[in-house]
């Protein structure tokens, strides 16, 4: 079927070209959501040696639990969103409490753990067979399937369709992969892409103008 081709395909790039990130290293549901919080404000390269740093002063949930508030303050500064560090201490006291919620519907009830984070760490650290739809996500799926200006729920559906039962963590992070690197939000480099034969909008990707100078 066309969507197995394009999961193989990507997955064998994956294999042979994922980027080298510590919180891929690791199945560990509380170091996994302690990157994807991080992660969402912060740069991939910012925040590597900040989450490592993290994991050494508090190894697991019940260790960050019994941080004070200032200490978590301190440890995230320069990460931005202050309120995110408070957010993540309260998500360790739940679970330090309650134990892990199995899926990402359990996930999506603790604090500061929105839909996204929650379908993360269910598919990275549990293996469920789940969408972690962020905007390199969403871009990657509307422009291989053509999606257009599709309401978010079908794009969500789609999404969560081409999940391989087999690899959902791989293929997540495949998909955050080439978003980055090659089917990037200004500039898809087509030619260069792995599942170019089985993309809807290959060669044919238009693009907003740049900005203009001196504007981020
Ligand atoms: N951005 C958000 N989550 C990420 C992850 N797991 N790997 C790389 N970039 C990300």
């Amino acid at each position: 079927s066309p969507d197995a081709a394009l999961q193989d395909t990507l997955l064998r790039w994956y294999d042979a070209h994922a980027r080298d990130l510590p919180w891929r290293r690791t199945r560990d549901p509380y170091a996994v959501l302690v990157s994807e919080i991080m992660l969402q404000q912060t740069q991939v390269a910012r925040v590597a040696p900040r989450f490592e740093a993290w994991l050494e002063r508090w190894p697991d949930i019940h260790a960050l639990a019994a941080a004070t508030p200032a200490d978590v303050l301190r440890e995230w500064v320069g990460l931005g969103y202050n309120r995110r560090a408070l957010r993540l201490r309260e998500c360790a006291q739940v679970v330090a409490r309650d134990g892990w919620p199995r899926d990402a519907a359990g996930l999506r009830g603790l604090p500061g753990v929105g839909p996204y984070t929650a379908a993360a760490v269910a598919a990275f650290a549990f293996g469920e067979v789940v969408a972690a739809v962020d905007v390199n996500h969403a871009r990657v799926v509307s422009r291989v399937c053509a999606l257009g200006d599709a309401p978010p729920r079908v794009l969500a559906a789609r999404a969560q369709e081409l999940v391989p039962p087999d690899r959902p963590d791989a293929w997540n992070h495949a998909l955050m992969d080439l978003g980055a690197t090659i089917c990037r939000a200004r500039s898809a480099d087509c030619p260069a892409c792995p599942v170019r034969a089985a993309c809807a909008s290959a060669g044919a990707v238009r693009f907003a103008p740049r900005p203009a100078a001196g504007r981020p």
